[in-house]
């Protein structure tokens, strides 16, 4: 049987038994990397491309065995929530991908609370923080991204927080509460599902945005307003076409020469990849990891998975990162069972949701297109958007219309040519454009 894949390979690899956890979460299952010399497969980084991955492999018949190393000390966590129910709730542990339980079933070895420090080429192993080595016969990189940092709130009396983990989420839910001025840089995403949190937990919070509009690297304006009216209505307040240069006696210093009192600062201003411990391979720049359909990387030994990875995107018509649940999930999948030997490749939509107030908002493909066509009139709180490029459909957008959505992302999969009317008119059911 093939050496490489270990596809249907008689177990050859006695799993250590876990070492007893402290806790019911798995802290102190870090210590796993302390039993093991090698495995057939090391993922590195345990979030959910990695962890899906590691999951995907064992179901699509990798028998040897499977490595998961992570520097967070909480299980593979479901990542969306930390910036939207989890910020309003009362638990201390966000919703696990597996339990302890299950990650045994699998005989899949998680190792937590360490990080990779370095992947080999020539060695073929990682060396993790404390210097020890686990050899692999391949690698999966699922590194992801970590929020881009503002260099003006490096040094400030304010507290500052970016959101990334379990441990960031919990510590802003600390600083959301009644009546606390909350200044929030970057009207993305992150911003402005915090913002919602913040609002709905009874903060009076400004939002800083850069751009003239908000989430203007996903949605087109006519949306964007409506994203806007509805923060405003919870008390939301925007500055546009600003940034923050500093702090002052507790107060955020704009570059449009004002001040902004603020009891917290939340940046929200991008991600960046995750790229460290892979620069020694050769696979690696400064936008990522680039991978083909397959999840490969230049390296015959090397996959990539999840927000690291930059992969071509025929929607958007170049190469990029895309950062969203979905994605890590469906390309996490194709790579492992590419790993395990058998033949997959990813081609599926960009597709992500965002909850905000009472507003579903969710994205498919390249929302902004060259040319973007109103489904219909508008409502307040409900609109539909289609994005073409070069006459054929590249994408869209619903603001609470979730069934105009599974429509939407069934067409945009296939870039079909339709006419804007057609797309227009709000009697045209999307489900039977799709040949
Ligand atoms: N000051 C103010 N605004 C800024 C600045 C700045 N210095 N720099 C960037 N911005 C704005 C951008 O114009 C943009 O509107 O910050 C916003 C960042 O939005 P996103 O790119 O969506 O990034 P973010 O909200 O941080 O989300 C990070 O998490 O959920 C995922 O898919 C999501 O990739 C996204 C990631």
């Amino acid at each position: 049987m093939d050496q490489r894949s270990g596809r249907r390979k008689t177990k050859n690899y006695a799993m250590p038994s876990f070492p007893s956890m402290a806790t019911a979460n798995g802290r102190n299952i870090g210590q796993m990397a302390d039993a093991i010399d090698r495995v057939s497969c090391a993922i590195v980084g345990a979030g959910q491309a990695g962890a899906r991955a590691a999951i995907a492999m064992r179901n699509a018949g990798f028998e040897t065995s499977i490595g998961l190393f992570g520097d967070e000390d909480l299980l593979p966590y479901e990542r969306p929530q930390l910036s939207k129910e989890f910020l309003l709730a009362d638990a201390t542990e966000p919703a696990l991908i597996k339990k302890r339980q299950e990650w045994r079933d699998l005989d899949i070895a998680v190792s937590l609370s360490i990080a990779v420090r370095r992947v080999e080429a020539d060695t073929r192993q990682l060396v993790l923080a404390n210097g020890k080595t686990i050899g692999f016969d391949q690698v999966l990189i699922a590194t992801g991204t970590k929020p881009r940092r503002l260099a003006a709130l490096e040094t400030t009396d304010i507290p500052v927080h970016y959101l990334r983990t379990a441990a960031d989420s919990l510590a802003l839910r600390r600083s959301l509460r009644k009546d606390a001025r909350i200044a929030i840089v970057g009207g993305g995403v992150i911003g402005l599902e915090v913002a919602a949190a913040a609002a709905q937990r009874g903060a009076m919070v400004t939002v800083v945005e850069a751009a003239s509009s908000l989430l203007a690297r996903a949605l087109p304006c006519p949306i964007a307003e409506l994203v806007e009216a509805r923060h405003r209505a919870a008390g939301v307040a925007f500055v546009y076409g600003t940034t923050v240069t500093g702090t002052q006696q507790g107060a955020v210093c704009l570059s449009n020469g004002n001040t902004l009192a603020a009891d917290a600062v939340v940046v929200g201003i991008g991600v960046e990849p995750e790229v460290e411990a892979v620069c020694g391979l050769g696979i690696a720049d400064a936008d990522g990891i680039r991978v083909d359909p397959q999840g490969r990387t230049a390296l015959p030994f090397a996959f990539a998975a999840g927000d690291v990875a930059v992969q071509y995107s025929p929607w958007h018509g170049r190469w990029m990162r895309i950062e969203t649940w979905a994605n890590a999930n469906a390309q996490a999948e194709v790579a492992a069972r590419v790993i395990a030997g058998g033949e997959a490749s990813h081609n599926q939509a960009p597709w992500f949701w965002s909850d905000q107030h009472d507003l579903n908002l969710q994205v498919v493909g390249d929302a902004l297109g060259s040319e973007t066509v109103l489904r219909g009139d508008p409502e307040p709180h409900k609109a539909v958007m289609v994005a073409l490029r070069e006459g054929r459909v590249v994408g869209g957008v619903t603001l609470n219309a979730p069934r105009e959505m599974a429509g939407l992302r069934r067409l945009v999969r296939s870039r079909p040519h339709l006419a804007p009317e057609v797309l227009a008119d709000p009697t045209t059911d999307l489900r039977k454009l799709v040949a």
